[in-house]
């Protein structure tokens, strides 16, 4: 595959949840502009997110987003190549918002239409500049010369949705070895953080809380699972729920942070064990990390102890939503040819690979 060098740009547009999303990234993988508007605050109080307000919400802030990111990158219409906008997985309503503003973006300006993978998204957001790379050799080279992640190399996504493990031999060439068998590595944080009477989004607040606590307080399992590279998190939901009760019970204060400091060890040992894993079973020259939770310190930090390959991760603002990834992403789907039409549709449960 050839790539064309610096000059075109891409727009993307990112709607799947709670957060609108505009960005203008170019050819170079630099990027332009980078605009998130966060509907946390909005969800905060259902603890959760509210699918009919997201969608309602996006509406409102998708043109003022798209408008912010076009100014911020100082570009016009003409000189984009093409809009590239998240079509899955993620709520429907909200997905909607996205696709249809990136339609009738494209059909007034006459630009290419490229549907995306979130998770394609976030695994892109490990191709981008200024991506907080950890132990990588190419860093002595110019930007504009980084080849970026070599192939094939392993790929741990995990968010709110999603807990898996790839291989990864090339762009679009991807194998599933694992994965969650019930919940997400995020959600696991977010439902832990409701037990334990802390806000949503959960993950940041465990972690906040787990700095002041102990991680070996609490003796939390995460279940062996049969397929090596498999997850599964509902037993450790259990065990911490079990604690929360037990202590309730006997009328004593509820120890949050040593609580949230060991759920958290537990969910890293997990993951940081089948990573391993498949970096014995698997050729990999690199390990990338994408998706929300890779914003966790504690990850980050036992990652870099116990990966022996050039690790990928991205800085903190390109870990959660956000639509530089998808501009990414877009941009080596627009370079592979990729063209959708005015029928391109959403699609809630899309799957990557
Ligand atoms: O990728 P993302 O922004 O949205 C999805 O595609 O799901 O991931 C959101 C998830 C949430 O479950 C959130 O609690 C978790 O990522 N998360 C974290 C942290 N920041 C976000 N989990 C652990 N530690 C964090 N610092
Ligand atoms: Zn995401």
């Amino acid at each position: 595959m050839t790539v064309p060098v610096g000059g075109a740009l891409i727009l993307g547009i990112e709607t799947s949840c709670d957060e609108t999303a505009a960005a203008v990234v170019d050819a170079s993988r630099v990027v332009r502009s980078n605009i998130v508007a966060s509907q946390a605050e909005l969800h905060a109080a259902y603890g959760g997110v509210f699918p009919e307000m997201a969608s309602r919400q996006h509406i409102r802030d998708i043109w003022p987003v798209v408008r912010a990111a076009m100014d911020q990158a100082g570009v016009d219409w003409q000189d984009l190549a093409g809009i590239a906008v998240t079509r899955g997985p993620g709520l429907a309503g909200s997905l909607l918002v996205g696709v249809n503003a990136a339609k009738g973006l494209a059909l007034a300006r006459g630009l290419p239409l490229i549907g995306v993978n979130h998770m394609a998204g976030h695994l892109y957001s490990n191709w981008l500049h200024s991506a907080g790379r950890i132990r990588v050799p190419s860093l002595a080279r110019p930007e504009s010369e980084d080849p970026g992640p070599p192939f094939p190399h392993l790929l741990l996504t995990v968010s709110g949705g999603h807990t898996e493990i790839w291989q990864v031999r090339g762009h679009g060439d991807l194998e599933r070895l694992g994965g969650t068998l019930d919940d997400a590595a995020g959600e696991a944080f977010d439902k832990a953080a409701r037990m334990l009477g802390l806000g949503y989004p959960g993950g940041p607040a465990i972690e906040a809380a787990a700095r002041a606590g102990d991680p070996s307080a609490f003796a939390l399992p995460v279940a062996e699972t049969e397929g090596r590279f498999d997850f599964s998190f509902s037993g450790l939901k259990t065990a911490v729920l079990r604690q929360v009760e037990t202590i309730e019970a006997a009328g004593e204060p509820l120890p949050v942070a040593d609580l949230a400091a060991s759920f958290q060890a537990a969910v890293v040992r997990a993951l940081v064990m089948r990573l391993r894993r498949a970096l014995k079973a698997r050729e990999a020259r690199a390990v990338l990390v994408a998706g929300g939770v890779s914003a966790n310190g504690a990850l980050r930090e036992a990652l870099a102890a116990a990966i022996d390959r050039p690790l990928w991760i991205p800085p903190l603002a390109l870990c959660t939503d956000n639509a530089a990834m998808i501009a990414a992403a877009g941009w080596w789907a627009f370079v592979g040819g990729q063209r959708d039409g005015m029928d391109l549709d959403v699609d809630p449960g899309l799957r990557l690979g």
